[in-house]
């Protein structure tokens, strides 16, 4: 009888091909079947995240909870950010746990599966050229990493220590993925790393040179493929060249994740971020004028150190001439291992839950407004999700979340769609041609 699997992905899309990868790995070479019961698991993974200190905290808690509920034989693993950045501290923490598996690393998982207490966390491994494994959680869209590891220094971020150096993966190899997902039946790739627009910089062996816009040229020629969609690109690296080709590529889905961070230009030089905010403002502008019904989101952090109230102002300032689509917005989280964390001038706590709350107010209402818009007008949605209360999800080309009423059959198709209510994030539509 097949062994069961069950594992938790946390954090970022990253992490997700992750697991993906492991799991393919895992059943291939293991007969290892994936499970949604803990209780019933041979083996338990965490694919954790360490972007912030929160989820690590919770890490311990919920191990002690698996601990608690796993079956006597089965084995605990812990992966991801985490796992980098922790090390065999999660074993001394923690003793029950039979492996510790880093960001890095996370094709060995079957060789530390059969080393009790193996810690594999070393940030210089090269998984650029292995072809990750074939295991899709969705067949409708794919994950496709471009590159691991990141280059820059943000001085918040933890994720260069615990994903080391940049490097790209092949594009034969990327090309090669995107061929086999869309033979498969998926109609949309989704492709990733820290800085996609960085893309091409460095590749672990000798490779025809090749940036991002000429990857995404290439990867638009799969016939077949019909939507391609990338995160996050940097501010940085937005050259007028590729906000060109994502302006006019039909294939290239008109959604983009630009992460401004802060709108103070003395904050973006306090975290290192190689950009002011003209220079953010210039190319969103710039993006607006060639494709104006694209969907931007972006992150950004409030009360990073030193950051005073004419810095907030800044980010305000942005985010009211933006008017994104979609803010991801966290308070600034001191991490070890970064240069921030030696950082003295801390933003009060009641001041940066102030900020964050003031962020959020202003970005609903900016969303409200937007919705109102919404009613009435048609998009092509691309149906991903069997949704328990009777509907169908799926995304316009713009990264709209748009259900109807439907089942199964619709699946995996396009159609057109008329919003009939709309929410802040979410919208109800009617198939008006299928
Ligand atoms: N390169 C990735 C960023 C990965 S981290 C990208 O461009 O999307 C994801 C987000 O977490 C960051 O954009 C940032 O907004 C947030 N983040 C990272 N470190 C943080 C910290 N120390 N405190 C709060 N938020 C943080
Ligand atoms: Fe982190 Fe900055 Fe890289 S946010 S992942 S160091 S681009």
């Amino acid at each position: 009888m097949a062994k069961k699997l069950f594992i938790e992905t946390l954090g970022c899309a990253m992490n997700v091909r992750d697991s993906e990868h492991m799991i393919a790995e895992l059943n291939q070479k293991e007969h290892y079947e994936l499970t949604t019961e803990a209780s019933e698991a041979d083996l338990i993974v965490i694919n954790t995240c360490s972007v912030r200190e929160k989820p690590v905290h919770k890490l311990f808690s919920e191990l002690g909870v698996f601990n608690k509920l796993k079956k006597n034989s089965a084995k605990i693993g812990v992966t991801g950010c985490t796992a980098s950045h922790l090390g065999e501290e999660i074993i001394k923490r923690a003793p029950y746990v039979n492996f510790v598996l880093g960001a890095r690393n996370v094709s060995k998982i079957t060789d530390v599966l059969h080393r009790d207490k193996a810690v594999e966390t070393e940030i210089s491994y090269d998984e650029s050229e292995f072809a990750f494994k074939e295991f899709r959680s969705s067949p409708y869209k794919s994950f496709i990493n471009i590159s691991i590891g990141c280059d820059k220094q943000c001085t918040f971020c933890i994720v260069p220590h615990n994903r080391g150096e940049e490097i790209s993966i092949p594009a034969n190899l990327i090309i090669d993925e995107a061929y086999r997902s869309v033979e498969r039946g998926a109609r949309e790739v989704f492709l990733l790393g820290q800085n996609v627009n960085n893309y091409g910089r460095r590749f672990s062996g000798s490779h025809p040179k090749m940036n991002f816009t000429q990857l995404l040229r290439d990867i638009s020629a799969i016939e077949g493929l019909e939507r391609i969609r990338f995160t996050s690109p940097h501010p940085l690296h937005m050259d007028d060249a590729f906000i060109e080709e994502f302006a006019t590529n039909p294939k290239i889905c008109k959604s983009m994740h630009v992460p401004l961070q802060s709108g103070s230009t003395a904050i973006l030089q306090q975290m290192k971020r190689g950009y002011s905010k003209e220079w953010f403002l210039n190319r969103i502008d710039t993006l607006r004028a060639l494709a104006p019904n694209a969907f931007i989101s972006t992150d950004i952090i409030v009360a990073f150190p030193g950051e005073s109230d004419a810095d907030f102002a800044d980010t305000m300032a942005v985010v009211e001439h933006v008017k994104f689509d979609q803010i991801f917005s966290f308070k600034y989280s001191p991490r070890p291992h970064t240069e921030a964390e030696h950082y003295d001038n801390i933003v009060e706590a009641t001041i940066a839950s102030e900020r964050l709350r003031h962020l959020q107010d202003v970005q609903d209402a900016i969303l409200d407004e937007k919705s109102r818009h919404y009613v009435g007008q048609r998009y092509r949605v691309y149906f991903e999700e069997l949704r328990q209360d009777g509907y169908v999800a799926g995304r316009s080309d713009n990264n709209l979340a748009i259900r109807v009423k439907g089942s199964e059959e619709i699946l995996g198709t396009f159609a057109e769609v008329e919003i009939t209510q709309s929410a802040r994030l979410s919208q109800i539509g009617e198939i008006v041609v299928a």
